[in-house]
């Protein structure tokens, strides 16, 4: 069995473990780089890092849509119910939970996570996913911190890493957070969606590959590579 994982674009990805489909936040309305849309995506869950409108996107009518269970911190999931999406699953950062499909812990993330009409969203979180003996660490939206140290002492064969700028760690810190994280592999996310997260990938991965172990793969929305 191989993990699959298709890039939508900004921060969401759709991982295939072959018999369920998680997507991680949906922002697919309103992204000029979207290869599929809300109404015809598919999901079994749904993870959301933060309150964002570029990460909770299209997270309320698709959880309407498919009935895909959704995982988020305790805030996020409260207002999703008033939004009418009861079909949640809370966790918090440090706290981990064993679903059929593997186990995702939320990690800490240096960002905000007020939600679209402004309630409070808690706190952002990145995931670690444990899916066949593979640990995958999306890191989301979030600054260079120390920490991602801790998280790569797990042995990580794939880190996905904002490279934008403006809004998140910039090509340079997140060139250092791969020799914190050590991963096998990485894949920059979360540029070009927007003109102020301008960046060249390809650029990038050059840096990484010169400077670090890590192989790079520079994805095209709606690539998919396999773990
Ligand atoms: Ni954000
Ligand atoms: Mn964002």
């Amino acid at each position: 069995m191989t993990v699959k994982l298709t890039w939508y674009s900004h921060a969401c990805f759709l991982i295939d473990t072959g018999d369920e489909k998680l997507l991680t936040d949906p922002f697919l309305t309103g992204n000029p780089l979207a290869p599929v849309t809300a109404d015809s995506v598919v999901a079994d869950y749904i993870l959301v890092s933060h309150g964002h409108g570029d990460h909770v996107g299209d997270t309320v009518a698709i959880a309407q849509r498919t009935g895909a269970t959704v995982i988020a911190n305790f805030e996020i999931q409260n207002w999703l119910a008033g939004q009418g999406v009861d079909n949640g699953h809370p966790q918090h950062i440090g706290g981990g939970f064993d679903y059929p499909w593997g186990r995702v812990k939320l990690t800490m993330a240096q960002h905000g996570s007020a939600l679209p009409d402004g309630s409070y969203g808690g706190n952002p979180c990145g995931f670690l996913f444990y899916i066949q003996g593979k640990k995958i660490y999306h890191a989301c939206d979030t600054g260079l911190f120390y920490d991602m140290k801790l998280i790569g002492e797990e042995g990580i064969d794939l880190a996905i890493l904002p490279i934008g700028d403006n809004f998140t760690m910039g090509p340079v810190d997140a060139l250092r957070a791969v020799k914190l994280i050590e991963p096998a592999r990485v894949v920059p996310i979360h540029y070009n969606t927007f003109d102020i997260i301008k960046q060249d990938p390809d650029d990038w991965a050059e840096k990484v590959r010169g400077e670090t172990k890590a192989a790079v793969t520079v994805m095209k929305p709606g690539d998919t590579i396999e773990l």
